[in-house]
């Protein structure tokens, strides 16, 4: 094999680095360190970064191997000195090999880690004429020779740019998403995160989801029709997030409920406001979720509230859960239709629904641009 093809060869795992998905920096210099101690039938590795300037070694991370002889420390910032196994290395700005060491590769501060390092290569890796890192492998039952500092040699060339190269993609994102995350406002935030609480009911009843969607969508055009922040009923896009309590043979039923089995259901309410009992928020979210079901007149579940000791948003919830629920089909019914749904809150208007909700509602309807195609 000539020195061409052995060096591909010699590399190619190195080239393998750039294909992979690492979670983290951390992941990807372990993935180099480990790969680098494998190559070199070594026992352990370890790699430092450097401070060409200040002369301080920052110690990124050891191999896995390592990390068997008990606790390391790691993101340790020291200046390097004379008694590291490395240090010759950096002064010489050249590979070291040491074939007979009695040092210790003892973790300053901390103590923890106290293993012979019997035998070693410290190698220095350059980047623009300064030395950026130091990479180290040591504890081969054979001695290291110039052979090994010509495969790590091909091993840092080829493998080093990609490290580098994906470190700074790596510091990029999460850069990028970092500054994503502080321009958005708190409301954003929220109402990320209960979209993805609602978005966990899909797993186990895909309907409920979707009916979560739909009365987000109309509450929010209510709310704007009574001069209200969207964000003000954002519960609604969990207030059946008390369902993930209930049997899914149950929600998914296909034929009529059994009385049991409503019980059961309707329990979903009053799980759901536990679920959001300790949420301090500057809306009434346990409630809304809580009361979805009471009705004006006394009439809903499960406390049989009257009136306004049902909060707002609830009665706002009650008139777009009654028209999403009767517009489209249920696992156990074919729907009544969107007709026979608007009628029931106009008839309703007063004794079960609040009037004031339902005639915005009607306001919303006729604008149509909120929930268009939603019952097209
Ligand atoms: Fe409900």
């Amino acid at each position: 094999m000539d020195i061409l093809s052995d060096q591909c060869f010699e590399s190619s795992d190195f080239t393998g680095l750039a294909l992979r998905k690492y979670l983290s920096s951390h992941d990807l210099l372990q993935e180099f360190v480990d790969l680098v101690v494998r190559k070199t039938n070594s026992e352990v590795g370890f790699l430092h970064f450097y401070d060409d300037v200040k002369g301080e070694l920052d110690l990124k991370v050891w191999s896995g191997t390592a990390l068997t002889h008990g606790p390391v420390a790691h993101n340790t910032r020291y200046q390097a000195a004379p008694s590291e196994i490395w240090t010759n290395s950096i002064s010489n700005r050249a590979p070291e090999i040491e074939n007979q060491s009695e040092k210790t590769c003892m973790v300053r501060q901390t103590k923890m880690t106290d293993f012979k390092v019997t035998n070693y290569i410290s190698f220095p890796i350059l980047a623009d004429n300064k030395i950026v890192a130091v990479l180290g492998v040591g504890n081969r039952p054979t001695p290291y020779d110039a052979t090994d500092i010509e495969k790590l040699d091909v091993y840092v060339k080829v493998g080093w740019p990609i490290v580098t190269k994906l470190l700074k993609t790596k510091d990029d994102d999460e850069h990028s998403l970092s500054l994503e995350f502080q321009n958005q406002s708190h409301e954003e935030v929220l109402v990320a995160m209960t979209q993805a609480i609602g978005k966990a009911l899909e797993l186990r009843d895909e309907y409920t989801s979707h009916h979560q969607s739909n009365v987000a969508l109309i509450t929010a055009g209510i709310a704007r029709q009574l001069g209200l922040s969207a964000e003000r009923c954002f519960g609604s896009l969990i207030h059946d997030i008390g369902k993930i309590a209930i049997p899914a043979q149950i929600l998914n039923k296909t034929g009529p409920l059994l009385s049991a089995e409503l019980d059961m259901v309707r329990l979903h309410a009053e799980f759901g406001r536990e679920i959001f009992s300790h949420l301090h928020l500057p809306w009434p979210i346990a409630d809304m979720i809580g009361q979805h079901h009471e009705r004006m007149d006394g009439s809903g579940y499960p406390n049989g509230l009257k009136g306004r000791d049902i909060c707002l948003e609830a009665r706002i919830i009650a008139v777009a859960d009654t028209y999403d629920a009767m517009s489209g089909d249920r696992p156990y019914r074919h729907a009544p239709g969107k007709n026979k749904a608007l009628s029931t809150l106009i008839d309703g208007r007063v004794t079960r629904y609040d009037p004031y909700v339902v005639d915005a509602f009607v306001e919303v309807l006729k604008n149509g641009t909120d929930i268009q195609g939603l019952y097209a």
